[in-house]
C-alpha cells in the first residue's frame, strides 16, 4: 500500500487539532506507555491539542490482558505520577479523557477482539476517522504487530503507525523491518520516532544555528575544534533488563538519539523546515560520517550490572559508551564529534558542547591558572527540559594588570519563556504524527546509513571495562578525547565561576 496521507490540520479556535482519530496503544501496560505516553496524551487533552473527537483503545498480548477499568486506572497513576498535568488537580479534564480509554487484546492469529475495539470506536466518533497506531513493542515485535495489522485491515489508506526505535538492530535487521513495515505502509504513513527531536532544546538548535546570522558562520571547522554530545544519566536500567540486555547503551542511546542530535549540529541549512529537506540535510550528515573506528571507542559496563536480575552473568553488554564519530565533509573534516552516553553515571545531563579554536595568546601575559588550555571558548547547550545555552568567554579582570578570567554568558528556557505551552518530546512527535508531519521523524535512508557506519563497532567490540556506579566510566573515556576535555563534569558552575576542569 503506498497512499499518501496528506496532512489535513484541522483549527479550533486558532489551535491547530488533528482530525478526529482513534489512536491504538500497542504496549498499553509497558514501561514507556506508563512514563510517557499515556502521561503525555492526557497532557496533550488537557492542553486542548488532541482531536474533538478521539479514542485511544489500549492493546497488548492476551497473556498481558487488563480490563478497560483497570486501564483506565492504570492511565490515571501513569499521569498521576509522570504528568505535569495532575488528574487530581484536573478532575474535568479527567473526567472528559478516562472514557475515550478503552483495552482490547491482541495477538498475531487472534485480532478480533481488536478489530472490534476500533469499529466500536470509530462508529462512536462518526465521519472518516485517521487510524494511529503506536508501536511501543520490544523491537521484536515490530514486524508481527505490523503484519497483523496488514491481515487483520486495521491498516488502512487513512492510518498512519508510530515505530519506536531501536529500528533494526543492524544494519541486516533494518533492512528486514524497512521491508516488513513497507509491505504494509507506504512511507508517508511511516514514523519512525525519536522523542530527542521532540524535545524543545533540540528544535531550538535550528533556531539558534539558522536564525542568527551570529553563529552560522563560524559553526565549521575553521573555527570549531571539538564538539561533544554528552548524555551521562544516572538511572541505571530500572527493571528493563530483558530490553537492555540485547540492547546495550550504543543501540539504546548513540545509534538513535545522539546520531540525531549530530545531524541537528552538524546539518547544512535546509530551505525549508520540511519534513523532505530536514531529513534530506539530516541524512547527508550521515552520508558524509565514516565507518566507526573501533580503535576510537570505549564501551563500560557498571559494577553490579551482572547481578542485576535477568542479566546473564557473564553479559557483554555495554552499559556506557564513549566514541569519537568523524563527519568528512567540507565543513567537519578533522572535527572530532565526540559522543558519550551510559547508565548509572555521575550525573543524569543532556548537554552539548562546541569548543573554538584558541587565538594567539601572546599578548595577554596572564591569566588565571584555572582555566585550562582550549576551554576557554564554548557553546554550551544544556537540551534537558527546560535546557538552557551558555557561551563561555574570557574577560578581563578589574585591576591594574590585564588578567583573564573565564565568563559566560546565560540563556535559560526557564527564565525566558512561559512554560505553559511547552510540550515533552513525545507529546510534540504524537502531535505531529496525528497532523501528518514527518519533519522531525527519522527516515528510512538516514536510519540504514547509520546501521551501515555501525558495522565495525557491531562486529568488533571492543571488550567491555568495569566501571564503579557514579563515576564517569572508566578511564579510558578521559584518554579518548586527548588532548581535549570533556566538559563534563563541571566545576565552579555558579556565574562568573570558572567552568571544566
Ligand atoms: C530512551 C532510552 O529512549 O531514552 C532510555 O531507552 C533512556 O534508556 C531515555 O533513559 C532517555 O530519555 P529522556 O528523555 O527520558 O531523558
Amino acid at each position: 500500500m503506498t497512499a499518501p496521507s496528506v496532512a489535513k490540520p484541522v483549527t479550533h479556535g486558532g489551535i491547530h487539532r488533528p482530525e478526529e482519530h482513534v489512536i491504538v496503544l500497542f504496549g498499553a501496560t509497558g514501561d514507556l506507555a506508563k512514563r510517557k505516553l499515556l502521561p503525555g496524551l492526557f497532557h496533550l487533552a488537557a492542553a486542548g491539542l488532541l482531536p474533538r473527537r478521539y479514542r485511544i483503545i489500549g492493546t497488548s498480548p492476551a497473556s498481558f490482558a487488563i480490563s478497560t477499568e483497570e486501564f483506565r486506572d492504570h492511565a490515571r497513576q501513569a499521569a498521576e505520577d509522570f504528568c505535569i498535568t495532575k488528574p487530581a488537580h484536573e478532575a474535568d479534564c479527567w473526567a472528559e479523557f478516562a472514557p475515550r480509554l478503552s483495552f482490547a487484546p491482541a495477538d498475531p492469529g487472534d485480532y478480533g477482539a481488536l478489530t472490534d475495539e476500533v469499529a466500536r470506536a470509530e462508529k462512536e466518533i462518526g465521519g472518516t476517522v485517521r487510524r494511529l497506531f503506536h508501536l511501543a513493542v520490544p523491537p521484536a515485535a515490530f514486524t508481527p504487530v505490523v503484519g497483523m495489522l496488514g491481515a487483520s485491515g486495521l491498516a488502512t489508506d487513512r492510518s498512519r503507525v508510530i515505530i519506536e526505535k531501536p529500528f533494526g538492530t543492524d544494519l541486516k535487521s533494518a533492512i528486514e523491518l524497512d521491508q516488513a513495515v513497507h509491505a504494509v505502509f507506504g512511507e508517508s504513513q511511516i514514523y519512525r520516532i525519536d522523542h530527542f527531536l521532540g524535545k524543545e532544546s533540540v528544535d531550538n538548535i535550528l533556531a539558534f544555528r539558522f536564525a542568527n546570522g551570529l553563529f552560522e558562520p563560524v559553526w565549521n571547522r575553521s573555527h570549531i575544534a571539538y564538539v561533544q554530545i554528552d548524555v551521562p544519566e544516572t538511572l541505571s536500567i530500572e527493571g528493563r533488563a530483558d530490553f537492555y540486555d540485547k540492547t546495550g547503551a550504543y543501540r539504546d542511546m548513540i545509534v538513535t538519539h545522539l546520531f540525531q542530535v549530530l545531524g541537528f549540529v552538524a546539518m547544512e541549512p535546509p530551505t525549508a523546515l520540511s519534513a523532505q529537506q530536514l531529513r534530506g540535510e539530516k541524512t547527508k550528515v550521515f552520508d558524509a560520517m565514516r565507518p566507526i573506528d573501533v580503535r576510537h571507542v570505549v564501551r563500560g559496563q557498571y559494577e553490579g550490572y551482572r547481578r542485576e536480575p535477568g542479566v546473564a552473568s557473564d553479559s557483554q553488554t555495554e552499559t556506557m559508551i564513549a566514541l569519537r564519530a568523524e563527519v568528512d565533509n567540507w565543513r567537519w573534516k578533522g572535527v572530532p564529534f565526540y559522543l558519550r552516553s551510559g547508565k548509572s553515571l555521575g550525573a543524569g545531563r543532556q548537554v552539548i558542547t562546541l569548543g573554538f579554536h584558541e587565538p594567539p595568546m601572546r599578548m595577554f601575559k596572564t591569566h588565571r591558572k584555572d582555566i585550562p588550555d582550549g576551554r576557554r571558548n564554548e557553546i554550551i547547550i544544556d537540551f534537558a527540559d527546560p535546557g538552557s545555552i551558555t557561551t563561555k568567554f574570557l574577560a578581563k579582570e578589574p585591576g591594574a594588570e590585564m588578567t583573564l578570567g573565564s565568563e559566560q554568558m546565560l540563556f535559560t528556557y526557564a527564565n525566558s519563556f512561559a512554560a505553559a505551552n511547552a510540550l515533552e518530546g513525545y507529546e510534540r512527535l504524537i502531535l505531529d504524527a496525528m497532523l501528518g508531519d514527518q519533519a522531525l521523524f527519522t527516515s528510512s535512508d538516514g536510519i540504514l546509513r547509520l546501521w551501515e557506519i555501525s558495522e565495525p563497532l557491531l562486529t568488533n567490540p571492543p571488550a567491555v571495562e568495569a566501571y564503579a556506579p557514579g563515576s564517569w566510566g572508566p578511564d579510558s573515556v578521559n584518554a579518548l578525547i586527548e588532548p581535549h576535555h570533556w566538559h563534563l563534569p563541571q566545576s565552579g558552575l555558579a556565574p562568573g565561576g570558572v567552568g571544566g576542569r
